[in-house]
């Protein structure tokens, strides 16, 4: 089993619209997919139209030693091989009882006890966290269960500036999961200008590890997000799902070996 989440500190970069279609894409070639919503906007969960239907994030972040089954915290997404751990709206409170005196009695290894358990079992192949746009406790929680995180940037002047913050991130999740790994950075929204040429460029010189697949600028992931279907669904001949796939053939090819920093 391997557990990838999908981080950047920017919001609106694609990382939820990752999560969605690459989860799908290895479902519809039959792997089994478990999608963790990290995020307290619910994106991923409504997309689905999970919510209150399994345990959740904050369930599990909140309730050190529940003793609820996995089964328990899995959702259905009415498609084949793929589960979804929802979120919910009082996800957006952990950071408020972070800072609580006694930390708000967070368990920051629940995702990765989960995880554990999920891989015991036996039956999953991949695990695809959607975390939030920051380094909140939710997202602690899934870099200490993560194998490898997939860092969506957009081609703008920031996008450096964030992959500097992010090493002070995964190095101190590193402190709690040594093993964790880059998987690559993805270029998203990518189009024809100088500014997105630029951006890839430099990300190619950084020194970070970055995905050959890149991902286009397309209308199809906001059309999707209202008719709620995968982009293999909605617009299965378009490239940005030529993407999808393409960045699903690298990631899978990834799996098991990988020299990233
Ligand atoms: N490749 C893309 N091209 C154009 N718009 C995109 C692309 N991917 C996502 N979007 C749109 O950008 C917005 C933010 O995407 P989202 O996946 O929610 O980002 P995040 O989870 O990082 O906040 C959404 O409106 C989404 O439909
Ligand atoms: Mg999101």
């Amino acid at each position: 089993m391997r557990t990838t989440a999908i981080f950047s500190y920017k919001g609106g970069v694609g990382k939820t619209t990752t999560a969605i279609n690459l989860a799908a894409e290895l479902a519809a070639r039959g792997q089994l997919v478990v999608l963790i919503d990290a995020d307290g906007q619910c994106n991923a969960t409504d997309f689905f139209e999970a919510r209150d239907e399994s345990g959740t994030v904050y369930e599990l972040l909140t309730c050190p030693g529940a003793d609820a089954s996995v089964a328990y915290y899995l959702g259905t997404t009415g498609r084949e091989n793929l589960l979804i751990v929802p979120s919910s709206d009082e996800l957006a409170t952990v950071e408020l009882r972070a800072v609580e005196q006694d930390g708000g009695r967070l368990n920051l290894t629940a995702l990765r006890g989960f995880c554990e358990a999920l891989a015991e079992d036996g039956e999953t192949d991949f695990v695809i966290i959607d975390c939030p746009p920051s380094f909140a406790p939710q997202t602690v929680a899934a870099l200490v269960a993560a194998d490898d995180v997939i860092v969506p940037v957009t081609p703008d002047n920031w996008s450096m500036s964030g992959l500097r913050d992010l090493t002070i991130s995964l190095n101190g999740a590193r402190r709690a999961n040594p093993r964790l790994r880059v998987a690559g950075v993805l270029l998203t929204k990518k189009d024809a200008s100088a500014v997105a040429r630029d951006t890839e460029r430099a990300l190619r010189e950084s020194g970070w590890p970055v995905l050959d697949a890149t991902i286009r600028a397309s209308s199809h992931p906001s059309r999707c997000s209202f008719s709620r279907q995968t982009l293999r669904e909605a617009a299965r001949r378009s490239g940005i799902a030529a993407d999808y796939r393409e960045l699903c053939d690298e990631y899978m090819e990834g799996c098991y070996h990988g020299e990233n920093q």
